[in-house]
């Protein structure tokens, strides 16, 4: 009983009224207060994550100081954030979520060979327009020289022509241009052009598993949860044509150590690319490679769809 209202606490609970008295009351009065949102997926979303994260709280017994270390760690995650670094993204990526969302909405149960994967936080937008048989090695960059041919197709295997083909990968010490003053702006990064065959080419060094950057909440979460921080090497592509669904996939150094345990989720096994390490006595690929260099085919599907592209990670 209220002594100042004389009602009973769950009298005061009614319909239509925010006053609770037990904990049992807040997750309804929550949904109840939200449920007039004009927008019926905003409900659905945000209706499902209050069930959910007071469901989270209740089943670990969540205490007042760790409710204040998860807002602290959400808090720091914003401030890392800026234009070259995009400590959400990575976040979301190394628990999985990334991968959970980019499976959820692509692919078609095996019918089409090509799996997307996630885009992570290195896409840069208005990479350099490449002619097709072109190097993406943009400043003096070592390690072993890579020769790329893919193929574009829908999923009758018809060539799909003009399909924009955008590329970034990091160099074999494991950095992205954007995080290595060693590198050119654009260095590894390239975007090509699909001719009427579907097929686009260049040329590239292979690159270098790296760990992912660990300065951050990410990395303290990493370190306390016994983690290690590397992704195995691999190149990202991204593959645009209006009427089609834009493609954003990885494509992964067959020999890496980390190809099984890549810190961010990524790998999924037909996403293995098939690198040929080619001798001396092959024809070498251009007049100036001497020795051991590798080739790697890739077949990319795409299906008709919407072609939209993301919101770019960093600037
Ligand atoms: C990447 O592949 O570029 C990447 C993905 C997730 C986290 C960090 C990097
Ligand atoms: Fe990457």
């Amino acid at each position: 009983m209220n002594a100042r209202t004389g009602l009973e606490p769950t009298a005061m609970s009614v319909a239509g009224s925010n006053v609770i008295d037990s904990a049992d009351q807040v997750t309804p009065v929550v949904l109840a207060a939200m449920s007039r949102a004009p927008s019926p997926r905003l409900r659905e979303i945000m209706a499902s994550l209050v069930r959910h994260a007071h469901d989270f709280a209740r089943e670990t017994r969540l205490t007042e100081e760790e409710w204040e270390a998860g807002i602290t760690f959400l808090n720091r995650i914003g401030k890392a954030t800026h234009d070259r670094h995009n400590e959400g993204v990575l976040f979301s990526d190394a628990v999985g979520f990334s991968t959970l969302v980019c499976l959820l909405n692509n692919g078609n149960a095996g019918a089409t060979e090509t799996a997307s994967a996630l885009l992570g936080p290195f896409w840069r937008a208005n990479s350099p327009r490449t002619p097709n048989g072109g190097s993406i090695v943009r400043s003096e960059t070592q390690g072993p020289v890579l020769f790329v041919e893919a193929r574009v197709t829908d999923p009758g295997r018809r060539p799909l022509a003009g399909v924009e083909v955008d590329v970034w990968q990091s160099s074999p010490v494991g950095l992205y241009e954007n995080q290595d003053s060693d590198q050119a702006d654009m260095n590894l990064r390239g975007k090509f052009t699909t001719d009427e065959d579907g097929r686009t080419s260049f040329r590239s060094v292979k690159p270098a598993g790296y760990p992912v950057p660990t300065d951050g909440p990410v990395g303290e979460l990493l370190r306390a949860q016994g983690r290690h921080e590397f992704r195995p090497a691999h190149l990202h592509f991204l593959c645009f044509k209006p009427g089609m669904k834009t493609l954003i996939t990885q494509v992964f150094v067959d020999d890496d150590e980390r190809l099984h345990s890549d810190v961010v989720f990524g790998v999924t096994s037909h996403l293995i690319g098939d690198f040929r390490l080619r001798g001396p006595a092959e024809p070498p690929p251009a007049p100036d490679v001497s020795g051991k260099w590798y080739s790697l085919r890739c077949d990319f599907v795409m299906e008709p769809g919407e072609a939209k592209l993301p919101v770019p990670p960093i600037a």
